[in-house]
């Protein structure tokens, strides 16, 4: 059993006791994660279905610009346990539909032909983008999907995009984590997560979010205390850039992009206090959901928080770091924001079932999700197959 530490929670659960912290800050331990087993898979799957539907509300809240705004609209239909989240009018967005995608994948392809199992990647990623009416599929991802030619023996590779700096990479790749969950298998995980992000987002900023939303997962799934998370994903960069020029394509423009994604996610982990990975987070005093709305747009790419690659996870480990094992925080600070509130509530969502379950989460949230059997037979697979290969 493993202990989460958090900050400034309210106090919900009667688990919590409190502790004193090096910063003599108030800091409570929350006993809270129970060992791993296909439980978890399955909410880790239909969680980050029901946070990309939270986050998208028919395409209404994803591109609203104020946290408050939607935190009103919340509570005038009576608050998060009375949202029904299934059709018609929480469908789940292009990030669960190419979430799938990579999903099926897994699930198809053997993981020790590494080319078959990224051009059947490829395939699956062509044939999700006849499943996107009314899902606001990101261009980015569009038209990496219509240069993608699964029948050629190098069909998964599309050139450099000085533009793929979108988190359309980031938002579909939690299950690689699921399906390589080991520390061992960590080469593997940084591999299938490049070159999945990259056959749409072929540019750092874009596919390294990808590899962040896949470890965090993997992470969540070893227990490993969300505090170390950040840490861990910056001592694995240089491999994942060894792997780039070890693949010798496209070297030259990978390495002279690299520099944006680890110096946003330096900057994020020292203004938390936690680059050493193993400090507790501090927060600002006040820290609501104008404030966050505010913070969350000073790390964004253009303004839109949440909308690129190193961004979307990283709201959704800001809101892992606070929220610890309570679902509602979660969601307002992960899916109820004025940003691209679905990708990081897809993230989010992931990482938090994989951790708890469906602890406190109310049947409305999640019974009747769109894709929901689906989500659960891949999470089934993907667990018996990561934990038999
Ligand atoms: C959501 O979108 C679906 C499909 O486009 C539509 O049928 C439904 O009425 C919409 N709901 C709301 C609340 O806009
Ligand atoms: C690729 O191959 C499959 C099966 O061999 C075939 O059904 C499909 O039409 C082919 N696709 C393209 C784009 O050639
Ligand atoms: C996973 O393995 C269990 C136990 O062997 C089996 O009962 C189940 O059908 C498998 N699930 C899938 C989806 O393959």
């Amino acid at each position: 059993m493993r202990f989460q530490w958090l900050l400034f929670k309210r106090l919900t659960s009667t688990t919590v006791f409190p502790k004193f912290s090096a910063r003599s800050l108030c800091v409570f331990a929350v006993q809270a994660m129970d060992p791993v087993t296909v439980d978890h898979y399955r909410s880790a799957m239909v969680l980050s279905g029901v946070g990309d539907a939270l986050g998208y509300y028919n395409g209404s809240w994803e591109f609203c610009h104020s946290g408050p705004e939607i935190l009103e609209e919340l509570q005038e239909m009576g608050g998060l346990d009375k949202v029904k989240v299934e059709l018609p009018d929480w469908m789940v967005s292009d990030d669960t539909v190419m979430h799938l995608a990579t999903a099926e994948a897994l699930m198809e392809a053997s993981a020790k032909d590494r080319p078959i199992l990224f051009l059947t990647l490829a395939k699956h990623y062509k044939e999700s983008m006849n499943d996107m009416h009314g899902r606001a599929e990101g261009l980015t991802s569009s038209e990496g999907c219509a240069k993608l030619k699964p029948n050629q023996s190098d069909g998964y590779i599309i050139p450099f995009n000085t533009r793929g700096v979108g988190c359309g990479a980031a938002m579909r790749a939690m299950c690689i984590g699921l399906r390589y969950q080991r520390p061992e298998e960590v080469d593997s995980l940084i591999a299938v997560s490049v070159e999945s992000g990259r056959m749409t987002h072929h540019h750092p900023t874009g596919y390294l979010g990808s590899l962040a939303s896949a470890l965090f997962t993997a992470y969540a799934i070893q227990r490993k205390p969300v505090r170390e998370w950040g840490a861990g994903l910056m001592s694995l960069l240089p491999r994942a850039q060894q792997y780039i020029k070890d693949t010798g394509r496209h070297v030259q423009e990978n390495l002279d992009a690299w520099p944006y994604f680890t110096e946003k996610w330096q900057a994020y982990l020292e203004q938390r206090g936690i680059s050493d990975g193993t400090s507790d987070p501090t927060f600002p005093q006040e820290y609501g959901p104008k404030e966050r709305d505010d913070f969350y747009r000073t790390l964004s790419f253009s303004g839109w928080a949440g909308a690129s690659g190193h961004d979307a996870p990283m709201i959704a480990y800001d809101a892992l770091l606070a929220s610890g094992d309570s679902w509602e925080e979660l969601c307002k600070r992960s899916m109820f924001h004025g940003g691209d509130s679905d990708s990081t509530g897809v993230i989010a969502g992931c990482c938090w079932g994989a951790m708890y379950g469906y602890k406190g989460v109310h049947e409305n949230n999640y019974k009747n999700v769109e894709y929901r059997s689906r989500l659960e037979k891949a999470a089934e697979e993907l667990y018996n197959l990561s934990h038999t290969t």
